[in-house]
């Protein structure tokens, strides 16, 4: 059962589309709780689950789409609200006798909307005419009986319509995407007003929830819990801690791949600031002896990844009466697509290489947040910015920014490089509008000149680039007097090497990190 099944949930129903995600948080964004269900879900099954509202999400191109997914239509007689998107209002016409014929012209893009109905309950408070968010190609042509059609584009004839009698409401227009002028507006309507939901799915809410829900499920048990300075770890850590206060012991294995001053960091807000009973596993030697004239970045990580486990293990091992083993996994990482052929939920059990006969029951107290949802918790709970905030780091860490056999000599050299590449853009970048940042060392060098002697030093590459989600990405257009003194620094301060370049290539073909 899920424990948020206390308070009001709407279930946002996943047909396949990548909407479903920004739906699920638009929701939450007015603070009411929501999770994403898959279309194939029973009548019975939400019966059960009681949800206080559905939301039907965007889709294929049409209902007639090949394998186009349905949804149990004994839903629509629940009596619970429904808000179609795009394709779930489509399905909504077709479910419910309206007619939804096929259309050569699709609709693309922005579309101006102009209201038909301004008595009508869904589009209260939004202007005549204004800006919204296209993305089909069929169309409703005529609406189910007992519906009002309430907003029209140049193109289709029903942009929305509804039928307060049965709660039942739709747009073919995405509120969700931040293009759509009054998309918000239209999402708290049908929730709070509508509906009738409080908005009360707030931060301090969601921490109070979280930890009444840990103590539950520990009791007096004792948890173990894996820090790497990341903020997933970070922020299981400290609402671990706030939950159960010395039922807690963190392990940290530095690695010794960590950027400058990381290690340090985490021992002092974990150790000293949060007063976690903290392991603190000195591991750099033992992991440098491995890496030794190790090349092939599949095989760093490899051998960092294995090892990890190891020294947690054995420090695990030795705490007595642990039954627990706290998990950093995220929502995104649990939803169940609506689309069959997609992996289900993924299972982060088999991820975990439990030593023979050493088992520990996971728990996961993140899994129903979004990462934005962690980052907000975290700041909550008194972690500080730079955690909070802190970029995509790969586990290996430096191991896979330095290209080559790994050395004591280059990860202080591109520590020191690094530090400076991310003192210089975050201070320009102060509405951290670039995704990441981060130097890199290549296994090359080249002849220069400084002073009156040659030199023959290793060139440091600097990435920084602008990204959504780091499937795709593009390099930051960073001004030059910026990239100037980033040279200049690096050169001057950091021994041993003589060269910067900036890497200007975009993902794909690139890849965020070089390995
Ligand atoms: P690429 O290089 O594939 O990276 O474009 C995509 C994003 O993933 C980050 N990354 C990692 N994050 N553990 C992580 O938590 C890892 O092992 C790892 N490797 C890459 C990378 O920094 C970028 O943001």
């Amino acid at each position: 059962m899920s424990y948020h099944e206390q308070q009001p949930t709407v279930f946002v129903i996943d047909f396949g589309a990548q909407y479903a995600q920004l739906i699920a948080r638009r929701v939450r964004e007015a603070k009411v709780y929501s999770e994403i269900v898959a279309h194939d879900i029973s009548a019975e099954e939400i019966e059960r689950r009681r949800p206080a509202a559905l939301i039907l999400s965007g889709g294929p191109a049409s209902v007639y789409a090949p394998g186009a997914p349905k949804m149990d239509p004994r839903i629509y007689d629940l009596g619970i609200p429904i808000l179609g998107f795009c394709y779930g209002m489509q399905l909504m016409a077709l479910d419910l006798g309206g007619q939804v014929p096929h259309t050569d012209i699709g609709e693309y893009g922005f579309a101006e909307l102009t209201v038909m109905e301004p008595e009508c309950r869904l589009l209260e408070g939004v202007s005549e005419t204004s800006q919204v968010w296209m993305s089909h190609r069929d169309s409703v042509g005529t609406v189910p009986e007992g519906f009002l059609v309430t907003a029209r584009t140049g193109i289709t004839a029903v942009a929305s319509m509804e039928d307060p009698s049965r709660g039942l409401y739709a747009t073919q227009f995405h509120p969700e995407v931040a293009h759509t002028e009054y998309g918000q507006q239209i999402i708290r309507r049908f929730l709070h007003d509508i509906v009738g939901i409080p908005p009360v799915w707030t931060m301090v809410n969601i921490i109070d929830e979280a930890v009444e829900h840990i103590r539950e499920q520990v009791g007096s048990d004792k948890v173990i819990c894996g820090l790497s300075g990341g903020v997933d770890s970070s922020v299981v850590a400290a609402l671990l801690h706030r939950a159960i206060g010395d039922q807690l012991t963190c392990v940290f294995v530095d690695h010794g791949m960590l950027r400058l001053d990381e290690a340090t960091d985490v021992v002092r807000v974990f150790g000293d600031q949060f007063r976690i009973d903290l392991v603190h596993v000195q591991a750099q030697e033992r992991y440098l002896g491995l890496l030794r004239d190790v090349t092939d970045p599949e095989f760093k990580r490899r051998i960092i990844g294995e090892e990890f486990w190891k020294v947690f293990f054995d420090e695990a091992t030795k705490l007595e009466g642990v039954k627990w083993l706290a998990q950093g996994t995220l929502y995104p990482d649990v939803i169940e697509s609506g689309n069959k052929t997609a992996a289900k939920i993924k299972s982060h059990h088999n991820l975990i290489p439990f030593p023979e006969g050493v088992h520990f029951d996971l728990i996961e107290p993140l899994r129903a947040l979004f990462k934005d949802e962690v980052r907000a918790v975290g700041a909550e709970l008194g972690l500080p910015d730079e955690i909070v905030h802190r970029q995509p780091f790969p586990g290996p860490g430096l191991a896979v920014r330095i290209i080559g056999a790994i050395t004591d000599e280059k990860l202080d050299m591109l520590r020191k490089a690094d530090a400076i590449v991310r003192e210089e853009i975050s201070n320009w970048d102060t509405e951290r509008s670039v995704w990441q940042y981060f130097a890199v060392l290549p296994d090359i060098r080249s002849v220069g000149v400084m002073g009156d002697e040659r030199t023959y030093g290793h060139p440091i590459i600097i990435r920084a680039v602008s990204s959504a989600d780091a499937m795709t990405a593009d390099w930051a257009r960073l001004p030059h007097e910026l990239l100037a003194k980033m040279s200049n620094r690096i050169i001057n301060e950091v021994e041993g090497v003589n060269r910067v370049a900036y890497d200007i290539t975009s993902k794909p073909p690139g890849t965020i990190e070089w390995e």
